[in-house]
């Protein structure tokens, strides 16, 4: 049977690279797609070295054309893609009256503009895949903070509850069609993104990166008759909706 293959972006560490790896094991090829081509390197050496295929490119992708060159890159290296999973994003924090525009540029545009382009550059490939098995699979990791708003990370929970919304939008155009979309959304995971917050909030009481990539390999085995738009995670006693 011919290999499956992902694009993870993001993939250089936390979330990202954790999902990687589960999809490694779960005998996908891969392509690893991050900013740091420094960083990049080192999480591709160590999937390569666990025996995975890896293709790594490092890219902004708050840039349209990286994003194309991605998925080009992609698919002339693997010719399919079975699974699509746009997780990169960054968090600025700022109070409303010091929000710089620079700033808010770059989380919409790597959280939210991002997703959006991949899925139009990558549609015909996920046609392919659906076509063939019916479990074509998008996943887009979005917020626990999309789903209420958040004082002083209002930019990066806008553009979180925009990937939710992007995502049922996702799920009622093309589910049909055997292409499936999931938001995660994640309360606080122990990966470097919260370490700002780590002098109040032990790491150790936080979710694991392993966790949430848990919840993508249930999403690989349930059958082409079950979609899941949306997965919250929180800690024990944490607010949900
Ligand atoms: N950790 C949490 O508590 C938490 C909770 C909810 C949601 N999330 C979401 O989970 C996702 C992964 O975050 P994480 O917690 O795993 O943090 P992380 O370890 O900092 O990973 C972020 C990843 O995104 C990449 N990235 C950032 N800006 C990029 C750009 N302009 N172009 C390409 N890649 C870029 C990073 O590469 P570089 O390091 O090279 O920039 C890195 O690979 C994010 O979308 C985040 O919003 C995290």
């Amino acid at each position: 049977m011919t290999q499956r293959t992902a694009l993870i972006t993001g993939a250089s560490s936390g979330i990202g690279l954790a999902i990687a790896s589960m999809l490694g094991e779960e005998g996908y090829a891969l392509t690893l797609v991050a900013r740091r081509p420094e960083k990049l390197e080192a999480a591709a050496q160590q999937l390569e070295a666990a025996g995975y295929p890896v293709l790594q490119i490092a890219a902004s992708l708050q840039d349209e054309d990286a994003v194309k060159t991605v998925v080009e890159q992609h698919r002339e290296r693997y010719g399919r893609l079975d699974v699509l999973i746009n997780n990169a994003g960054i968090g600025i924090g700022a109070p409303v009256a010091d929000l710089q525009t620079k700033h808010v540029d770059m989380q919409i545009g790597v959280n939210l503009r991002a997703t959006m382009l991949f899925y139009r550059e990558a549609i015909d490939l996920l046609r392919d895949a659906a076509r063939e098995h019916r479990n074509a699979l998008v996943v887009n990791t979005a917020s626990i903070t999309a789903k209420y708003g958040e004082a002083w990370l209002s930019v990066y929970a806008a553009t979180k509850a925009g990937i939710v919304n992007w995502t049922e939008s996702m799920h009622r155009e093309l589910s049909a069609e055997g292409i499936k979309s999931t938001a995660l959304c994640p309360g606080f995971v122990d990966t470097p993104m919260t370490d700002f917050v780590k002098g109040s909030i032990e790491a150790s009481a936080m979710m694991t990166p392993q966790d949430i990539a848990e919840s993508v390999r249930f999403l690989l085995r349930v059958s082409p008759a079950c979609c899941v738009p949306e997965i919250q995670f929180v800690r024990p006693g944490e607010r949900m909706m």
